[in-house]
């Protein structure tokens, strides 16, 4: 038995994989917004945490909450996103899926090793997009400042979380290990902020897209027994090699760099 945070744990692939551990029997902390959701996942071994996870006041400070109510977390497990199909800038500067999709996990990661370095076998899974070679971080508009499309959005925040994996295992000096997992095209998704259109082919996708069961088991297989290696990259079953062109190291340390940089130029 362990303590498992979820983060995006109130609908999803996160809630599936929140209420499969809690049958398991581990402690879990379930972060998201929506307080009606949180609270009906219920049971003695969910807390629900409320916190927007775009603010990078509210994810440090729920950090710090955890830290001090909880010494050891043996795993966090990273879900929360959501697609903005027009740009929006939250309270604090920063573009929303930009800093809800990655800098939360970053925020997350970091901040919880201390944490995560006191459990006998830690781990970080970071659902993303994994192998995904479309797209890319806008190093020179990172903020997506001209030419946003919810697409470019979710694309740069996703390859800035391979890169966030990378930096981690590189740099961070954890014990725990990182694991990067795109779980493909899976029956699951707010779709409530798409046009009609579009919900209306993605309903009809869904179809043939994997239940959240299929797409959630592998996890808790990382989760049960992590890996030996401080990163895997596993999209959709094939586990890629660490020369994929999009786990350049040297983007790592350069995404880095720029997000320490964003963080103290937005003063937060
Ligand atoms: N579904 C797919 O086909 C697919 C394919 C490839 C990769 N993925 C990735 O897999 C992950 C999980 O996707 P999913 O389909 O399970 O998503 P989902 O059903 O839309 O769930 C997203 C979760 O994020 C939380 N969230 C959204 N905005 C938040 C905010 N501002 N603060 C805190 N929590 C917030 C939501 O909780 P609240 O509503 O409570 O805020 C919800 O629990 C995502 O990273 C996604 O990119 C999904």
């Amino acid at each position: 038995m362990g303590l498992v945070v979820v983060s995006g744990g109130t609908n999803g692939m996160g809630r599936a994989f929140a209420l499969g551990r809690a049958e398991r029997g581990d402690r879990v902390l379930v972060l998201g917004r929506d307080h009606a959701r949180g609270a009906a996942l219920g049971g003695a071994s969910i807390d629900f945490l409320p916190v927007d996870l775009s603010s990078v006041r509210e994810t440090r400070q729920v950090v710090e909450r955890i830290l001090a109510e909880h010494p050891v977390v043996d795993a966090l497990t990273l879900f929360a996103n959501a697609v903005a199909p027009r740009r929006i800038v939250t309270a604090e500067g920063l573009e929303r899926t930009f800093a809800l999709y990655y800098l939360s996990r970053y925020l997350l990661g970091l901040g919880l090793r201390p944490a995560l370095d006191r459990a006998a076998a830690p781990v970080i899974v970071n659902v993303a997009g994994v192998g995904v070679t479309r797209g890319g971080v806008r190093w020179a508009d990172p903020q997506l400042e001209s030419g946003y499309s919810a697409v470019t959005a979710q694309l740069q925040a996703g390859r800035a979380n391979d890169l966030l994996g990378v930096g981690f295992a590189r740099r961070s000096g954890s014990r725990a290990r990182y694991v990067l997992y795109h779980p493909g095209f899976t029956r699951s998704g707010d779709r409530s902020p798409l046009p009609f259109v579009v919900r209306g082919l993605l309903a009809a996708a869904s179809l043939v897209a994997r239940p959240v069961a299929a797409a959630v088991s592998p996890i808790h297989g990382f989760v049960d027994a992590p890996p030996d290696a401080p990163l895997t990259a596993v999209d959709r079953g094939r586990r890629l090699p660490l020369s994929f062109p999009t786990l350049d190291p040297r983007d790592a340390d350069r995404l880095a760099d720029l997000t320490e940089r964003l963080l103290t130029h937005h003063d937060c």
